[in-house]
């Protein structure tokens, strides 16, 4: 009978939303509101795919860099992105069960520009000073977004995270480092950084995504709040990073290439120039710099692996 259903429903509902309150973890196998499957399959998807495709712009960067020691560092943090890739799709893969489709449906999503991956990684990186400023404030944005969802109500997510995180700590280390090395140098490699971060400005804005409704067009930050999978918006995160960032941007002795940037202290908060949101879904809609280069990179490779993938599934029976 409809009407049973609709109250076991509304009781189900009722229930999901007392233990999300109360804290509780949310399990794969337990049940979930369609909206909260779908906005954690977006979510942790677009994540998973963002990580291995994050890979690819250090990756070009393995046979340049300029020592052995860097060369590992640089070679050991790729390996990680991979790695976290893979944890976050099998996470996903989970929540599709419904569904019937699995890791490799997703990647076909990436390959057809149905699953999207974040605006700085459509970015070419054009020199090691780039190395440097992805792994510092790249990987500094994408710690700040991720710590805040340790506590996340979805359980493989939220236990995913604690690996991810404690190795995104690494990352940004090793991108500090790199910059520190540049701007100890000479005049030519102190240039270098800063015209790398002028480039970089923009994009490092974006990642956070739009402030508002308006903007997006989404109640998904509403949602994802809601639900406890974050606890901040968009523009606080953003906010989190200029307060921990924009000092030591300071201290090294670059500039912000934005001449509006300020602290506005009637608001409490960091005003600055926005950027250009059109562009940004441009970029995210794979028509940035390099997105054609990078999607056709991981299709070559998706397909040259096949035999793996099918080696695996044999065994397995
Ligand atoms: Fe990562
Ligand atoms: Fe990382």
């Amino acid at each position: 009978m409809t009407g049973s259903n609709t109250i076991s429903d509304e009781n189900q509902l009722a229930n999901f939303m007392q233990r999300i309150e109360a804290g509780e973890k949310i399990e794969a196998d337990d049940w979930m509101p369609e909206d909260y499957r779908q906005t954690l399959i977006k979510l942790i998807s677009m994540h998973g795919m963002s990580e291995i495709m994050g890979a690819l712009p250090e990756k070009e960067w393995v046979p340049k860099a300029p020592s052995l020691y860097r060369k590992l560092g640089i070679m050991a943090k790729v390996q990680d992105e991979m790695g976290h890739g893979q944890l976050l799709l099998r996470v996903t893969e989970d929540l599709l069960e419904p569904y019937g489709k699995n890791r490799g449906d997703l990647m076909q999503d990436l390959f057809n520009g149905d699953l999207k991956f974040h605006n700085v990684f459509h970015m070419e990186t054009k020199s090691w000073a780039d190395a440097g400023i992805i792994g510092w404030l790249v990987d500094g944005a994408a710690i700040i977004t991720q710590t805040n969802m340790l506590k996340a109500s979805y359980g493989p997510y939220a236990r995913a995270l604690q690996r991810i995180c404690a190795e995104e700590v690494f990352h940004a280390q090793h991108g500090e480092s790199i910059i520190m090395a540049l701007t100890e140098g000479t005049d030519q490699q102190k240039a270098m950084i800063q015209e790398s971060l002028n480039r970089w400005w923009e994009a490092l804005l974006m990642f956070f995504g739009p402030a508002s409704k308006e903007t997006t067009g989404s109640s998904k930050q509403d949602l994802t709040i809601r639900y406890k999978i974050r606890t901040k918006t968009n523009e606080e995160f953003r906010q989190l990073f200029f307060d921990k960032y924009i000092p030591r941007i300071l201290s090294l002795g670059l500039t912000i290439p934005d001449p509006t940037m300020h602290f506005d202290k009637e608001n409490q908060m960091w005003s600055y120039k926005q950027p250009d949101w059109n562009e940004f879904k441009k970029i995210i809609k794979n028509q940035g710099p390099r997105s054609e280069a990078r999607l056709n990179l991981r299709r070559q490779s998706y397909e040259y692996n096949s035999w793996v993938r099918d080696a695996l599934s044999h065994s397995v029976r």
